[in-house]
């Protein structure tokens, strides 16, 4: 297993936010974590990528404890994230965005140079090529996200945590998405994304885990997840939902 989560748990104050999670997430698979509102989706990837300790549990990646580790020092091991709110740093060109990417990670560029070339490889994987020296604030949402997800590749993960990829997008936009990231499952990625998209997610996922009140309440193959009865429950029975 790439990604092995063994009872995680994580408080805030009166909320339980995670509850005595399990996770097993293959080399290679696209694996989506779904949930209503403040399920505990988020503090799931901020536990793993190591913005928050957890209260108890393990992270296994590669075999290695996570646990007591930095975010830095798990980024050099080979975990990325993407943010809900987009992060760019809006004046800098979105080539320097990603050159900045470069600087840190697994195997970092040695040259500001040398970064800045690697980072227009990746601005043509993700399809921004076009956009290299505008400054990054000049980007429209589904650009942006493209943006985020070069920065995120830049520090040459094995392991991308994306959360909500799709929020915002429009149905071409979206289709666009799903194409880049089966693109870097081929290239040998694996993928965690958390997303509210269900026909996205039926598209792109291979497994998913269903969160309630920081809860596993299923897991398995999206169409077996998603017409799962306390599923059906939770996702109908929501305010507004
Ligand atoms: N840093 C924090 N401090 C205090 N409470 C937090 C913090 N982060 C999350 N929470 C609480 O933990 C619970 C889970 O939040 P989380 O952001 O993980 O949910 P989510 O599933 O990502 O929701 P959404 O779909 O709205 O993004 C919520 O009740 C939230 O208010
Ligand atoms: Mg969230």
């Amino acid at each position: 297993m790439l990604l092995q989560v063994r009872g995680l748990c994580k408080r805030f104050g009166g909320v339980q936010a995670v509850r005595d999670l399990d996770l097993d997430v293959g080399e290679r698979e696209i694996f989506g974590l779904l949930g209503p509102n403040g399920s505990g989706k988020t503090t799931v990837f901020n536990l793993v990528a190591g913005v928050l300790p957890a209260d108890a549990g393990e992270i296994r990646f590669r075999g290695v404890l996570l646990n007591a580790l930095p975010p830095h020092r798990r980024a050099a091991l080979g975990v990325a994230r993407t943010f809900q709110l987009v992060r760019s740093l809006a004046r800098m060109t979105v080539t320097d965005n990603v050159a900045v990417g470069r600087l840190y990670g697994t195997s970092p560029a040695r040259s500001v140079d040398g970064a800045r070339r690697e980072a227009a490889q990746l601005l043509d994987l993700v399809g921004l090529a076009d956009k290299a020296g505008l400054p990054a604030g000049s980007l429209n949402l589904a650009e942006r996200r493209r943006l985020e997800v070069a920065r995120a590749l830049a520090t040459r993960p094995r392991l991308l945590l994306l959360d909500e990829p799709f929020a915002g997008l429009n149905a071409d936009e979206v289709e666009a998405e799903v194409r880049l990231f089966h693109r870097l499952r081929e290239e040998g990625l694996t993928l965690i994304l958390v997303e509210h998209n269900v026909p996205a997610v039926r598209a792109l996922c291979d497994r998913v885990a269903f969160l309630n009140s920081g809860e596993k309440i299923a897991e398995g193959r999206p169409d077996d997840v998603l017409s799962h009865p306390r599923v059906v429950e939770v996702y109908l029975g929501r305010p507004g939902g």
